[in-house]
């Protein structure tokens, strides 16, 4: 099991049941899912139970799907997530690169939590011994991007690499 990480404001911790609710009210929203995967917004409490379950699953060395939590209130601000990729036209199969990725709940947008929270993950994959790391975003997803290039992310253009979809590129290697 993977420890918890921290940076100024915020504790990345592994997720728990309790978490549920919180869960449930961030992939409910549109907002929220509006650039994500095929955009499904969460109908029932019992999807957010068996996200985390499946999440729970997700036992690796370096890979994890962190719950971002600010630490003076312990209040959940969202997910970060350092995990494999899918390779296009494969059905899923992995396509041997990492991404970060980031789902905060729009309550804790526009505070910094996500570049703070994705800047200490890539620390830790850096620790760890990964050489790059990428993210892949909706080519419409201005505040995602925008993520990316804060946490010093380079744009290589477009991709159909991954995901059966077209998405904008990002990657940074380890210095
Ligand atoms: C993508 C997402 C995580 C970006 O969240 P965010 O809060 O805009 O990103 P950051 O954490 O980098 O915060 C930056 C914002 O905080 C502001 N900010 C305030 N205090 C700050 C601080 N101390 N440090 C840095 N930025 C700060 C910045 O000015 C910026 O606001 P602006 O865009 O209005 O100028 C959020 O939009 C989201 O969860 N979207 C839904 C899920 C999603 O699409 N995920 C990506 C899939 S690829």
């Amino acid at each position: 099991m993977l420890h918890d990480l921290e940076t100024d404001r915020l504790t990345l911790r592994s997720w728990t049941p309790q978490d549920a609710g919180f869960v449930f009210d961030m992939y409910s929203r549109p907002d929220v899912r509006r650039y994500i995967g095929q955009g499904h917004v969460m109908q029932e409490r019992d999807e957010a139970v068996k996200l985390l379950e499946r999440w729970s699953e997700l036992q690796h060395p370096v890979h994890h799907i962190w719950a971002v939590e600010r630490t003076a209130d312990e209040q959940l601000l969202g997910a970060l997530l350092l995990k494999s990729i899918p390779a296009s036209g494969t059905g899923d199969a992995p396509s041997g690169d990492t991404e970060i990725g980031w789902h905060f709940h729009p309550d804790a947008w526009g505070s910094g939590y996500a570049s703070e929270a994705a800047r200490r993950v890539l620390d830790h994959a850096w620790a760890a011994g990964l050489e790059r790391v990428v993210a892949v975003t909706n080519p419409e997803n201005v505040a995602s991007m925008a993520v990316c290039r804060r946490i010093g992310m380079t744009h290589r253009g477009q991709s159909d690499a991954y995901y059966d979809t077209v998405c904008e590129l990002f990657d940074v290697w380890r210095t």
